[in-house]
């Protein structure tokens, strides 16, 4: 089997990291392949922010805590308090948001999870774990989230697509949950 596929096959979120940081290498890596992802009509409309480090991921935390509680931006209002409601994942030493540019991205959801996909699989590829984190997209235009957002580089006219948090993979690599049959059909002559 091609190693791509193999990977596509073997990828796993990965939510619990070791001890470690994503080497400067590494990070570029993924950024690269996060670079390579297609785009429509070639808009290549997405930007990527790098939060290295728990010191930055625990200020965006706590910004997606005080926005994710409040009326219009509280869907996941249900979560927030609760013990293991954290962008963090167990201490992720690198952190990713995925923007868009709303005005040059002509299916801005499509450009922005093809970059995502690029990155999780790239984490794999390089043998370490990492997972989509989906909160950051509701908080994303709230205004005081959006400072912090802003204060870390992330462009004022992208929309968050998505996120993930990336560190070191311990353990082994957790079996694919069953998949769901009868999700394609072949149509020939
Ligand atoms: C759009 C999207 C959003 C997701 N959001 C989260 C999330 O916020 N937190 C989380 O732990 N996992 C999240 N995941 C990961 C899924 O739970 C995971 O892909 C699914 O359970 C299948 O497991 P696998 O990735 O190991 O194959 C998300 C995945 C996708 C594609």
């Amino acid at each position: 089997m091609s190693e791509v596929l193999k990977a596509i096959r073997e990828r796993r979120s990965i939510r619990v990291f070791g001890e470690g940081p994503v080497a400067p290498e590494e990070l570029d890596a993924i950024l690269e392949a996060a670079s390579y992802a297609p785009s429509s009509l070639n808009s290549q409309p997405c930007h990527v922010t790098a939060l290295v480090g728990l010191v930055r991921i625990s200020e965006l935390n706590d910004a997606l805590k005080r926005a994710s509680a409040k009326p219009g931006f509280d869907r996941y209002k249900d979560y927030v308090g609760q013990n293991g409601y954290s962008i963090n994942f167990q201490k992720a030493p690198l952190f990713l948001i995925v923007g868009v540019d709303r005005l040059k991205s002509f299916c801005p959801v499509e450009d922005g999870s093809m970059v995502m996909a690029n990155i999780l699989l790239a984490a794999h590829a390089l043998g370490l774990g990492a997972v989509w984190v989906n909160q950051l997209g509701a908080a994303a235009d709230e205004s005081n989230f959006r400072k912090v957002l802003t204060s870390f580089g992330f462009p004022s006219t992208h929309a968050v697509i998505g996120s993930a948090a990336i560190g070191r993979r311990v353990g082994p690599n957790p079996p694919a949950p069953p998949r769901v049959t009868g999700q394609s059909n072949i149509v020939r002559g």
